[in-house]
C-alpha cells in the first residue's frame, strides 16, 4: 500500500518512551505507527489521524492495539482529537506530509500523471473542489499564481493559456487531458527527466490547492506550541520545496520555543532511494519544545 520513508532516521530521533503519548498526524497506511508502537511500552498511547477514509479504514481493520486510537479528520484538528481523547498535549508528534503510494496509484481520483482517472485529487472526499474544477473555472491569473507559488513553475504563462484555450473548447475531465496540454506547453527536447519533473509539478499544485494544504500545514503550525509537552518532539517530513520552506521558517521564528534536534534535514540514503525512489525528496526535520 505504501513504503514508509526514513524509518529509522525517523524512530532514532523521536527517542520514544515507553509511556510516551504520541500523535501521528497522518497516519496513512500505518508504516510509520506500526513501528512507534513496537516502541512503546503497554501504557504508551498512540493517536492516529487521517483526512484519506481508505486510509483509516485500512488502518481500523488491519492494525489492532489498544494503545492505538484513529481519528478521520486533518491534522490542523489535532487539538479537538486530543482533547477527545482527554489530554492537553503528548510527547511526542509525526507528521509525514504529502501522499501514499495507495493514493497515487490506485485511489481512483487522478493524483498521479500516470493513471487514467478522473481529475479530481481530493483527499478528503466531502470537499468541493476538484482538479477538474480548478482547469475548468479558475481566472489566469489564479492558475499563474497557484503553479508558480506551489510547485516554483515560474514559466507557467504558455501552459496557463494553453489550459484556457482548451477548456473553451472541451472542458478537462480526465488526467489525460492535463497530460496532453503540459506536452504541448514546454520544450522538453526529449528529455524525459525534464518532461516528469514538470508534469510532477503540475499535478503537484493542483493537489496542493484542491486540498488546501498548505493552509492546513500552517495552522498545525501554529497550534503546535500547545499540542506538545515540554521537552516533547515533533518530526516533520516535507517532499517538496515549497512544504519544506513553511517548516524551516515556522521554526527560525520560533527559536525561543523550539530547538533543532539536529543541524539542517535529514535525507534518505542511497540505498532507500534505490529501494523506493519515491523516497528522493523527502527532508526530515525533528525539534525539540523547550
Ligand atoms: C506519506 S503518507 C503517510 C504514510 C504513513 N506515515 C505511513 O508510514 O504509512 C501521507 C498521508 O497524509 C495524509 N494527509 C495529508 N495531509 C493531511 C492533513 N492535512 N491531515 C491529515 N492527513 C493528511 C494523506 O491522506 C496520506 O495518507
Amino acid at each position: 500500500m505504501h513504503r514508509s520513508v526514513l524509518k529509522s532516521e525517523l524512530l532514532e530521533n523521536l527517542c520514544l518512551n515507553d509511556s510516551d503519548i504520541v500523535l501521528d498526524g497522518t497516519i496513512g497506511y500505518g508504516g510509520h505507527s506500526r513501528e512507534i508502537l513496537k516502541k512503546l511500552g503497554p501504557q504508551g498511547t498512540l493517536i492516529g489521524c487521517d483526512r484519506d477514509r481508505t486510509a483509516i479504514s485500512y488502518c481500523l481493520e488491519e492494525i489492532s492495539d489498544p494503545r492505538l486510537t484513529i481519528y478521520d479528520g486533518n491534522f490542523s484538528q489535532a487539538s479537538h482529537f486530543l482533547e477527545l481523547m482527554g489530554h492537553k498535549a503528548v510527547t511526542k508528534i509525526v507528521v509525514d506530509l504529502g501522499m501514499s503510494s495507495f493514493q497515487l496509484d490506485h485511489s481512483g481520483r487522478g493524483f498521479s500523471f500516470q493513471v487514467e482517472e478522473p481529475l479530481d485529487m481530493r483527499m478528503t472526499k466531502t470537499n468541493e473542489l476538484t482538479a477538474a474544477i480548478i482547469l475548468n473555472t479558475y481566472q489566469k491569473n489564479d492558475l499563474e499564481d497557484m503553479f508558480s507559488s506551489y510547485s516554483d513553475l515560474h514559466n507557467c504563462n504558455r501552459l496557463v493559456s494553453n489550459i484556457i484555450e482548451r477548456r473553451a473548447k472541451n472542458p478537462f475531465k480526465r488526467v489525460p487531458d492535463l497530460v496532453e496540454v503540459v506536452k504541448s506547453s514546454f520544450f522538453f527536447r526529449n528529455k524525459r527527466k525534464q518532461y516528469i519533473q514538470t508534469v510532477t509539478r503540475v499535478f503537484q499544485a493542483l493537489r496542493i490547492e484542491v486540498n488546501s494544504e498548505l493552509e492546513h500545514l500552517k495552522l498545525f503550525l501554529t497550534s503546535l506550541p500547545s499540542l506538545l509537552h515540554s521537552k516533547g518532539r515533533v518530526a516533520i517530513i516535507s517532499f517538496h520545496s515549497t512544504e519544506d520552506r513553511i517548516v524551516k521558517r515556522y521554526f527560525k521564528e520560533h527559536k525561543d520555543i523550539f530547538t533543532p534536534v539536529f543541524k539542517g534535514v535529514i535525507s534518505p540514503t542511497q540505498y532507500e532511494i534505490r529501494q523506493n525512489s519515491r523516497s528522493k525528496s523527502a527532508k526530515l526535520r525533528v525539534h525539540e519544545k523547550r
